[in-house]
C-alpha cells in the first residue's frame, strides 16, 4: 500500500455553512523558498490564492470572508518587500473595481489606512464606496491592521465620546462596544483558518475571536486549495460550539 494515501473528500453539509470565514494568510515565504524563487514570488502566488478562495467563498454563498493581508507589525519586514505586497495590492483592486459590477462582493478595508501610499488609499475608498450597495458575499481586507491597534482606537473613540457628551462610561455594553472596531455591523466570525503550520493568532481580530473555531494546517497559502477549504469546513461542522454553556 502506498505510503500517501488519497485523503478522502471532505463532506460539507452545505445547509450548516458559517455564515463567516477568517483566514491568516500565512507561508508566502516559505512557499517561495522552498522553490528557490524570492518571497515577493511567494506573494505573488498568494495573491492567486486569494482570488480563488474568494471566489469560491462567493459561489458557496458564505456572507463574510475576513482576511489578513498586512499587519501593523509587517513593516518591519524589508522595505522591498513591503513595496512588492503594496503593488500586488494594487493590482488587485484594480481588477477588483473592472469586475465589481459583476461579481457583486461588496469589500470593506479593516486597519489604519493612512500610512499606505496615497494612491492605494483613494484605490481602497473607490472599491469600499462602488460596492458598498452589494448585498451579495463581503469581503473583508485586513490592511495595515493589529487587533491591539483596532481595541486602542476603539477605547480611544470612546473616551471622545464620553468627553465631548455622546456616550457615558457607565453604559457601555460589549455590543456598543464593537461598534467603535473596524468590524463594525459585521458578526464575529465563525471559523479562524491558518494555515502554514504556524498556531498563533499574531494579533489577528482579538476581540471578534472570543468564540470563533480554529482550524489549523500546515498547508502553506499559496498551495491552498477549495478542498482545502472544504476540509477546514468540514472540521467547522464536526466541532461542537457550546459558548461556555453545555
Ligand atoms: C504571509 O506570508 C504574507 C504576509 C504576512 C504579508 P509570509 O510572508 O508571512 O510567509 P512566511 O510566514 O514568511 O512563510
Ligand atoms: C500574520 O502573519 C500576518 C499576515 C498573514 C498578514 P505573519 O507572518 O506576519 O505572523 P508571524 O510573524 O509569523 O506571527
Ligand atoms: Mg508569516
Amino acid at each position: 500500500m502506498s505510503l500517501f494515501r488519497r485523503r478522502e473528500a471532505p463532506k460539507v453539509d452545505m445547509s450548516r455553512l458559517p455564515r463567516h470565514v477568517a483566514i491568516i494568510m500565512d507561508g508566502n515565504g516559505r512557499w517561495a523558498k522552498g522553490r528557490g524563487l524570492p518571497r515577493r514570488a511567494g506573494h505573488a502566488a498568494g495573491a492567486e490564492t486569494f482570488r480563488t478562495i474568494a471566489t469560491f467563498v462567493k459561489e458557496l454563498g458564505l456572507e463574510y470572508l475576513t482576511v489578513y493581508a498586512f499587519s501593523t507589525e509587517n513593516w518591519k519586514r524589508p522595505a522591498d518587500e513591503v513595496a512588492a505586497i503594496m503593488k500586488l495590492l494594487e493590482k488587485y483592486l484594480h481588477e477588483a473595481i473592472e469586475t465589481m459590477a459583476r461579481d457583486k462582493v461588496k469589500m470593506a478595508f479593516f486597519g489604519d489606512l493612512s500610512p499606505l501610499a496615497p494612491h492605494l488609499q483613494q484605490l481602497c475608498r473607490q472599491t469600499q464606496e462602488i460596492s458598498k450597495g452589494y448585498d451579495g458575499c463581503q469581503v473583508n481586507i485586513c490592511l495595515n491592521y493589529g487587533g491591539r491597534d483596532e481595541l486602542v482606537r476603539a477605547a480611544k473613540a470612546f473616551a471622545l465620546d464620553c468627553v465631548e457628551g455622546r456616550a457615558d462610561p457607565g453604559h457601555l455594553t460589549q455590543e456598543a462596544f464593537g461598534g467603535y472596531l473596524y468590524s463594525a455591523g459585521v458578526p464575529d466570525p465563525d471559523l479562524i483558518i491558518r494555515p502554514s503550520g504556524e498556531v498563533r493568532v499574531s494579533n489577528f481580530l482579538l476581540w471578534q475571536c472570543a468564540y470563533a473555531e480554529f482550524y489549523f494546517t500546515d498547508v502553506l497559502w499559496p498551495d491552498f486549495s477549495k478542498e482545502e477549504l472544504l476540509r477546514a469546513l468540514a472540521a467547522y461542522q464536526g466541532r461542537s460550539r457550546r459558548y461556555g454553556g453545555v
